[in-house]
C-alpha cells in the first residue's frame, strides 16, 4: 500500500486527548501514514475571527483525507464577544467548522455505525417476563450530511423580498400580523440529486453486508415535499435491489420503537436534522458518545469523527479519562475506507476484546460521574484504554 497522508484536526478540549491516543493505535496496527495537523477550532475564531482557517481547507484539498477530534461552539452572540478585541465589529460570524468543512467538500454522507459490543455495561437491555434480556443492535445510519434544516438558510425578520415570497404560500396566511424581528424562518431544503444518493449508498451498503432491509426515517405524512421526495426515491431505487426490504418509518414513532425492537433494523437512511436525532438515539443504545463513531464521505474526500463534541468540562483533566472508543471505531472507519479493511477488523477485534474482558474500562461504561477521582475507583485513563487496546490487537 502506498504511504497515505491523513490531515489530522484535534480541535478543542477532547478532541485533542482523543484524536492523540488514536495515532498511537494506528502506529501501532501498522497503519503507515505522514500525519499533517491542521488548525480548526475555537482558538482560531477567538485570534483569527474564522475557526477554519483557509490554510485548513488547503491541506484537505490536496489530501482529501481527514481525521477530526472534535470543536467548541457556542451560539452566534456569544461567539461575537468572545472575538479577539481587534476583530471585534469587523462583521465576523460565527459558524461550525464540522458543518463548513461537510458543505465546503460536500462530504454529503454520513455514516454512523452503531452496533452492540459484548459486555459492555451500556448495552441496552430490555425487561422480558421473568427477567432482562440484551438484544444485539447493529444499526448503521446514513444521514444527508450537508442539506436540509441544517444548510443554514434561515432568517430572524427575513428580507422583505423573502417575506414576500413566502406570502405567495397560502399557509403563510397564518403568520402575516407577525412582526418581522418576531419572525424565525429555517428552511429545510432537500435535492433529488442529494436524496437519491443518500439512499443509493445506503442500499449498496445493506447490500455489501448482507442487512435485509434499509428503512428510510422521515415524516412524509406532515412534511410532504422533502420527506416527500426522499419516500419517492426510494422507492424507485429498492426496485433494483429485490433482496433488501424498503421499510418507512416515522421519525417520532420511530424513537418509540427504538427500544422495543433496534434489532430488528439494519441500514436506516434520514436527512439531515432527523438523521442526526436517530443516530444519537441508536448511539445511545449501544455505549452512548464513548461508543459514537462517523464518517463524512464525499465523492473524493472523506473526514472521520467521533460524534461527540469537545466536553470541555473533561478537557484540562490530567490525565485525561474520556472514552477514546468513538475515535477509535471512527479511525478503523478511515481504515475500511482507504482499502485497510484488515488492519480496521483488528482494530475493532481488539476495542471487543477489552470491553468484553471488562478489565479496563473509562468511567462512563462504569456509570461514573466524570471527575479525577474516578481513578481511584477503578476507571481507566483515556491511555490506559489504548494501552489496553493496542495489547489486544
Ligand atoms: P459533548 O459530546 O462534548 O459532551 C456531552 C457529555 O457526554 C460530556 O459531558 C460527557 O459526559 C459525555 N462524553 C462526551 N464524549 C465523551 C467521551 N469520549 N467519553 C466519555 N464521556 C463523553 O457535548 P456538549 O457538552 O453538548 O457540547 C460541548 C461542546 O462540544 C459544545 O461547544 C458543542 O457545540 C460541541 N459539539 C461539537 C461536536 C463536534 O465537534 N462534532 C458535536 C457535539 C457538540
Ligand atoms: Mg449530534
Amino acid at each position: 500500500m502506498p504511504k497515505r497522508t491523513v490531515v489530522t484536526m484535534p480541535g478543542d478540549g477532547i478532541g485533542k486527548n482523543v484524536l492523540q491516543e488514536d495515532l498511537k493505535l494506528l502506529d501501532a496496527v501498522g497503519f503507515e501514514a505522514e500525519y499533517v495537523f491542521a488548525d480548526v477550532g475555537w482558538e482560531f475564531w477567538v485570534t483569527e475571527g474564522n475557526p477554519l482557517p483557509k490554510r485548513t481547507i488547503d491541506l484537505l484539498e490536496k489530501h482529501r483525507l481527514g481525521l477530526f477530534g472534535a470543536i467548541t461552539s457556542k451560539p452566534k452572540d456569544q461567539a461575537a464577544n468572545e472575538l479577539a478585541p481587534e476583530l471585534q465589529g469587523k462583521g465576523h460570524v460565527y459558524y461550525s467548522p464540522i458543518v463548513g468543512m461537510r458543505q465546503y467538500f460536500n462530504l454529503d454522507l454520513c455514516i454512523r455505525p452503531c452496533r452492540t459490543f459484548k459486555g459492555n455495561p451500556l448495552n441496552f437491555a430490555r425487561k422480558t417476563r421473568d427477567g432482562y434480556e440484551e438484544p444485539a443492535v447493529d444499526v448503521v445510519v446514513f444521514r444527508q450530511n450537508t442539506q436540509g434544516l441544517y444548510a443554514g438558510v434561515e432568517w430572524t425578520n427575513p428580507p422583505p423580498e423573502v417575506r414576500q415570497a413566502l406570502e405567495t404560500h397560502p399557509k403563510m396566511a397564518a403568520f402575516k400580523d407577525v412582526p418581522g424581528e418576531d419572525l424565525a424562518v429555517s428552511t429545510r431544503i432537500y435535492t433529488r440529486e442529494a436524496c437519491h444518493r443518500i439512499i443509493e449508498e445506503g442500499f449498496k451498503y445493506a447490500k455489501k453486508f448482507g442487512y435485509k432491509s434499509v428503512t428510510i426515517c422521515e415524516k412524509p405524512n406532515v412534511i410532504r415535499e422533502t420527506s416527500g421526495m426522499m419516500r419517492e426515491e426510494a422507492r424507485k431505487i429498492q426496485k433494483d435491489y429485490p433482496g433488501i426490504a424498503l421499510w418507512e418509518t416515522n421519525i417520532d414513532a420511530q424513537m418509540m420503537w427504538l427500544n422495543k425492537n433496534p434489532e430488528d433494523y439494519g441500514v436506516i437512511v434520514s436527512g439531515n436534522m432527523f438523521g442526526d436525532i436517530v443516530s444519537d438515539a441508536f448511539a445511545g443504545l449501544v455505549g452512548g458518545l464513548g461508543f459514537a463513531c462517523s464518517a463524512n464521505v464525499g465523492k473524493d474526500c472523506a473526514v472521520f469523527e467521533p460524534t461527540h463534541g469537545s466536553a470541555p468540562k473533561y478537557a484540562d483533566l490530567d490525565p485525561s479519562i474520556v472514552n477514546p472508543m468513538a475515535m477509535f471505531l471512527s479511525s478503523a472507519m478511515m481504515l475500511d475506507y482507504v482499502g485497510e479493511e484488515d488492519k480496521a477488523r483488528r482494530i475493532r477485534d481488539a476495542i471487543a476484546g477489552v470491553v468484553e474482558e471488562g478489565k479496563v474500562r473509562a468511567y462512563d461504561m462504569m456509570k461514573l460521574k466524570g471527575a479525577p477521582e474516578v481513578l481511584d475507583q477503578g476507571a481507566a485513563s483515556t491511555s490506559q484504554i489504548t494501552d489496553a487496546v493496542i495489547a489486544k490487537l
